[in-house]
This record gives C-alpha cells, sequence and structure tokens, in this order.
C-alpha cells in the first residue's frame, strides 16, 4: 500500500481505503459527494486557483478550502511565515509575541474589537461566544436562523445548514432534546419572527446568532434593514448580537462584514480567514464582554494549541497581504464576471437559473426565483446543480459539491479563468448531463 501521495493510486482507490478506517471515508461529510454524486475527489497540490488530484487532473478551485484561501493555494508569502514559524517550533502552550500581534491586528482592523480570544477552529468561537452570552446574560435561550450553520457545537446543530441541510438532516442525532428546546429558530431575513419571539420569551434571551450573510444554505444575502433590526431587537430584550463572521470575515473587506454594513455587534466570531489555510478561530468583542472570560471573569474557556505559533503566522501573513493589496475590487470585478457570464449562458440555453453573489461568493440556484430564507432555496433543483457539479468537473472546474454551499473567487483567479469556467458552462449547458462517473479528461 502506498503511504505517501497517492502516486499509483486513483481517487476511487483512495476513497475505498478510507472508508475501512474513517466513517464514510471523509474527515467532514460534505466531502463525501452525497449530494453530487461520484467519487470523492483526493488532491495532492494546490497552487494559486488551481488543486491537482492523485490522477494529476487539474481543477480551477471555486471551494478554496471551504473560505479560508483568499489569497488562493500556497501563496509563498503564507508559506514562507510557516516555514519560518515551524522552523523556530511548532507549538509551545506558552504564550508568544506572534498572539500578541496578531490580537492587535484583529482589534485594529475590526473597529468594534476591543479584546480577543484565540481558538482553534470556528466551532470553537461560536461554543465560546454563546457561553460568554450566557455567562454575561445570566439567561439560556438562544434565537438562531433557519439554514444558518455555527459548526457542530451541539446547541447550533437544531435547523443547521452545509452538511446538514445536504444529508437531509435538520437536525443532529445526539443532542439532548434540553439543549434544542433552548434554542429558537427564526426564517432568515425575518425581522418580525424575531420580534416575535422577543416579545414572548425575551427575558430568557442571551443571545440572537446570525450569520450577517448566509453562506450555508447557500448563498442567502441579508436585506436592507435586517440586521440593523437585529440590533434593535437584541438592544430592546438585553440579549447580546452575535455575528459569526467565519465566512464573511475578511471576506468583503479588509474587516468584518457587521463593519462594512455599519451594524455592531457585541460578539464577533471568526475563523476561516483569519488563519490563512491552517486552524485558527476567534472571538472578540466589547471590552467588558471580554473580560469575563477566565483567567479575569468566571466563563471558563481554553485550549492546548490556542494562538498555536504556525497557524498565527499564516493568519498574520494572510491578513497583512490583504490589507496591503486589497484584492476585494478585483474580487468583485471577477463575481461579477462569472455571476453574469453563467447567469446568460444558462439564459441562451433556456436553463433556468439565479447566480446569487456577493462580492468573490456565489452559488448558482436552479430553477429557484427568490432567495431570502431556507423555505425559499429549498425550492431549487438540487439534481440539475449536481449535474452541473459533474458537467463543471468534468470540464475541469471543481465548485461546491453541494447545492446548499458558496463558490469562493480567490485573489489568485484571473478574468481568463473565469472566461474558460462560463465557456464550459455554456458548453455544459447545450450538452446532455453528464453520468456521476465522469471525469476531467
Ligand atoms: C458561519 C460558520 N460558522 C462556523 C463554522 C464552523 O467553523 P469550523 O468548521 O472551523 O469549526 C462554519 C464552517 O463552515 C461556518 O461557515
Amino acid at each position: 500500500m502506498s503511504t505517501t501521495n497517492g502516486r499509483g493510486n486513483d481517487s476511487k482507490t483512495w476513497f475505498e481505503r478510507a472508508c475501512r478506517v474513517i466513517p464514510g471515508g471523509v474527515n467532514s461529510p460534505v466531502r463525501a459527494f452525497q449530494a453530487v454524486g461520484g467519487e470523492p475527489l483526493y488532491v495532492v497540490k494546490g497552487s494559486g486557483a488551481r488543486i491537482t488530484t492523485v490522477e494529476g487532473w487539474e481543477l480551477i478551485d471555486f471551494c478554496g478550502s471551504w473560505g479560508p484561501l483568499i489569497l488562493g493555494h500556497a501563496r509563498e508569502e503564507v508559506v514562507a511565515a510557516i516555514r519560518e514559524a515551524a522552523a523556530e517550533g511548532a507549538t509551545f502552550g506558552i504564550n508568544t509575541p506572534r498572539e500578541v500581534e496578531f490580537a492587535e491586528l484583529l482589534c485594529s482592523l475590526i473597529p468594534y474589537l476591543e479584546m480577543v480570544r484565540l481558538v482553534s477552529s470556528g466551532t470553537e468561537a461560536v461554543m465560546t461566544a454563546l457561553r460568554l452570552a450566557r455567562g454575561c446574560t445570566g439567561r439560556q435561550k438562544i434565537i438562531k436562523f433557519d439554514g444558518c450553520y455555527h459548526g457542530h457545537t451541539d446547541c447550533m446543530l437544531v435547523a443547521a445548514g452545509s452538511g446538514l441541510l445536504t444529508g437531509g438532516l435538520s437536525s443532529s442525532a445526539g443532542v439532548s432534546p434540553a439543549v434544542a428546546a433552548e434554542i429558537f429558530v427564526a426564517p432568515y431575513n425575518d425581522l418580525a419572527a424575531v420580534q416575535e419571539i422577543v416579545r414572548r420569551e425575551g427575558r430568557d434571551v442571551a443571545a440572537i446568532i446570525v450569520e450577517p450573510v448566509a453562506g450555508n444554505m447557500g448563498l442567502v444575502p441579508p436585506e436592507p434593514g435586517f440586521l440593523a433590526g437585529l440590533r434593535v431587537s437584541a438592544d430592546r430584550c438585553g440579549a447580546l448580537l452575535i455575528f459569526d463572521e467565519v465566512i464573511t470575515g475578511f471576506r468583503f473587506g479588509p474587516t468584518t462584514y457587521g463593519a462594512l454594513c455599519g451594524v455592531t455587534p457585541d460578539l464577533t466570531c471568526l475563523g476561516k480567514i483569519i488563519g490563512g489555510g491552517l486552524p485558527v478561530g476567534a472571538v472578540g468583542g466589547r471590552r467588558d464582554l471580554m473580560t469575563r472570560l477566565a483567567p479575569l471573569g468566571p466563563v471558563y474557556q481554553a485550549g492546548t494549541l490556542s494562538g498555536n505559533p504556525v497557524a498565527v503566522a499564516a493568519g498574520l501573513a494572510t491578513l497583512r497581504i490583504l490589507t496591503r493589496e486589497q484584492p476585494y475590487p478585483a474580487l468583485e470585478r471577477l463575481g461579477a464576471q462569472l455571476a453574469e457570464g453563467l447567469t446568460a449562458a444558462a439564459r441562451e440555453q433556456g436553463v433556468a437559473l439565479r447566480c446569487a453573489r456577493l462580492g468573490g461568493v456565489f452559488t448558482p440556484f436552479f430553477g429557484a426565483g427568490a432567495g431570502r430564507n431556507l423555505a425559499e432555496v429549498k425550492q431549487c433543483d438540487t439534481q440539475r446543480y449536481a449535474a452541473f457539479f459533474r458537467g463543471m468537473l468534468a470540464r475541469g472546474c471543481y465548485l461546491a459539491p453541494s447545492q446548499f454551499e458558496v463558490g469562493f473567487i480567490s485573489a489568485a483567479h484571473t478574468p481568463e479563468m473565469i472566461a474558460d469556467v462560463v465557456r464550459a458552462a455554456r458548453e455544459l449547458f447545450a450538452a446532455p448531463a453528464p453520468a456521476p462517473s465522469e471525469r476531467p479528461a
């Protein structure tokens, strides 16, 4: 058996080996391709906007590791920072100067972040924010939104999006009913529903948590006034407002979406981009709240690898590049080119397609009209998306392997690549759908 990088084996063989020792063959459910069919891919390399599979297929990548890789794969400056930090020692479990610089940088780039605690994943960031909200308010209940995903902490798996939608599960087994009972779920973009919950239960609500741009039921942007309305509702009942910016942080500008749209949450969860491809999460916000965390306050939180020097080095390098190079206008142009190109190509062939987009983030929805909440996006044709995914894969383009996810354009994508992708889509819309087993030529 090969133990190296897969030469001599194809993705199918690796998946068969994986299935014997890893549940479902994957370490995160959506990677199993259950929503789109076909064999999951095995990748050996990424460079810029492209990934290479074990078979040697080169694909234009719109997954970007589910969001962290806004600069593309293996950006030289980030790799150099990782190398340098790793050579000095991968972890100490003792404070390092880099984590202070990183926290200072985050607080300087996000105007309302007065203090920040580093963790190792988005899930941990959310878990900490919720515990802090409960610890600070002395209340237990949480309002969340249908189709928003906040990681796999127990209480956030109620009506969650992402892989749970793909699997057709509205919730997970193993979550105690008592935990689920503390979560109120409202439709996204529905302020009236939130106001009704607040009217009935407001005095017990610790926090309202929301993805300020929903990215785990496909892309669903907030309607004007929605986020500001949540701010008002939270204030009215004395709950904290938590923005889960694990996807949106540093995605649309060198700061959070909250800072860009002018709505200030009490706590912010970060992840993905701030780790530059390595495992980093963060929770930050008002000083009076953050100082309730241990060791200053009674709300406990800890982590063996929190503030890991190598991960923080990757994050620092990434944020410095983003602030220096400001790729955001270019991402907006590439996003527009892709969404307009796909929509026009579909229209020419009489294919009903709505491409939701914000900056360089997009989701093609087939056969669906509106998309302001989960109930509406679930009207879309997921089989048509699966065929689109397979057809585009066969033409060298790797999209999100589920309808209910978003695609990410990186600073390494070029107008020429986007033009190639649109050309491939036009060809695909004019051709019959490929079989699930079809692979890149
Ligand atoms: C909005 C949001 N919050 C939290 C998480 C959980 O982050 P992680 O997978 O790093 O635990 C995700 C993951 O996709 C996410 O999209």
